[in-house]
């Protein structure tokens, strides 16, 4: 049977988070600080209108586009946020989450052989998307004595004549890092000289805690060179709905259209209905929820810093990448141990890059008590090895 497998995909690598998480199914007591998942429930006014939508017997495919009210009120929302234009018409595209997004944007643009540059640590899903679309990953490491930032001169360094894109995810996972105004610009005089595409997984953009998010695509003269791409998933804890968004140039998104009609035909519309809820009437609790967040992060910086952990202290998301070279153990143990002994999940750091074997990913999806009984325990945890 193996014999009928396309070899491309034999060789892809599972996910490293979920080939973690099988050990913790079926475990008693454990808090989890594994999952890249808001612990809280979709806020009610959005469930109401995606419970609304089906009384009202909305049940059918929509345009392969997305509702053109749930691309109108994007559109709205990115012009009053961030003054940037998009076209609801032919510049918007509704996806099944930034996933499909990605995975679209990549299949519509790479070439056999070209190759994409993609800043490490990164979000589990860039490197097989690229390879599937049949690109080439290029990796550029960061380190965390570098603020795990992406630095200019490595970018143009990284660049080669087959370079078709590069993919910036900010504030990242694992590591939670932003880039300024003045860092995008950077950036931006790179991709423009070079003529890539710059594709931006933005979904952590209203999760920024620090100073005020950009959108790459915002910078003047970004916009014919960049890819926005973005959900409701995180920020409005709505990851079963499974919606995301595509925003470009017309031609991008035509073609990134074309494959998502054969492939996925359109987002459900239920999902649809409550997404354009959470646009029109979702602020307040998203804003509730950022603040919980905000406290929870301050809560574990001065803990994991006090316990001696190295780390970059986040600027958004939610998720610590912190060294374990300090205890004397490589990430995977780490990761192993902790949980065997004391009930904690994290994530091994060479999930997100072979390189970070030092490193586990720690997410603080999980309430105050939560956070402060799994630090207890890897305090525990930490003393009984010595
Ligand atoms: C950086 C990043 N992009 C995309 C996704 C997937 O998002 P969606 O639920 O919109 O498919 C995740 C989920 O963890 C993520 O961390």
């Amino acid at each position: 049977m193996k014999k009928s497998l396309s070899k491309t995909v034999q060789e892809l690598q599972p996910s490293g988070i979920r080939e973690f998480f099988d050990l913790v199914l079926g475990m008693k007591d454990v808090i989890s600080l594994g999952v890249g998942e808001p612990d809280f429930t979709t806020p009610w006014v959005i469930r109401e209108a995606g419970i609304y939508a089906l009384e009202q017997g909305f049940t059918s495919y929509t345009s392969n586009k997305g509702l053109y009210k749930l691309r109108l009120g994007i559109s709205r929302y990115l012009n009053s946020r961030f003054n940037l234009k998009y076209n609801p018409e032919e510049e918007i595209l509704i996806t099944t989450g930034v996933s499909e997004a990605m995975d679209l944007a990549l299949r519509a643009v790479v070439n056999p052989g070209d190759e994409v540059i993609i800043p490490l640590p990164c979000y589990v899903a860039y490197g097989p998307l690229t390879i599937l679309a049949g690109g080439l990953p290029r990796y550029i490491k960061t380190q965390l004595r570098q603020g795990f930032k992406l630095k200019p001169e490595d970018l143009e360094r990284a660049i080669t004549k087959r370079t078709k894109a590069v993919i910036l995810n900010y504030p990242g996972n694992p590591t939670g890092v932003s880039y300024t105004n003045k860092e995008l610009a950077d950036f931006k005089r790179i991709i423009l000289k070079h003529k890539i595409l710059c594709i931006t997984d933005e979904i952590y953009g209203d999760l920024s805690y620090d100073f005020a998010h950009i959108p790459f695509a915002s910078l003047s003269g970004a916009g014919q060179f960049s890819l926005y791409l973005n959900g409701f998933s995180k920020a409005y804890a709505m990851t079963g709905w499974r919606i995301g968004y595509a925003c470009g140039c017309k031609d991008v998104i035509s073609a990134m259209t074309k494959i998502h009609q054969y492939t996925m035909l359109c987002a459900p519309i239920m999902s649809q209905l409550a997404a354009y809820e959470a646009l029109v009437s979702g602020k307040k609790a998203m804003d509730e929820m950022k603040r919980e967040y905000q406290r929870r992060r301050e809560y574990v910086y001065e803990e994991l810093k006090r316990i001696g952990f190295e780390m970059v202290k986040p600027q958004g998301a939610f998720y610590f990448f912190i060294s374990t070279k300090n205890t004397g153990l490589a990430g995977l143990n780490f990761a192993r141990k902790l949980l065997k002994e004391q009930n904690v999940a994290v994530v091994p750091g060479d999930a997100f890059g072979s390189d970070y074997k030092d490193f586990v990913r720690l997410s603080y999806c999980a309430d105050l008590d939560k956070l402060k009984e799994a630090i207890a325990r890897i305090e525990k945890f930490l003393r009984r090895k010595q």
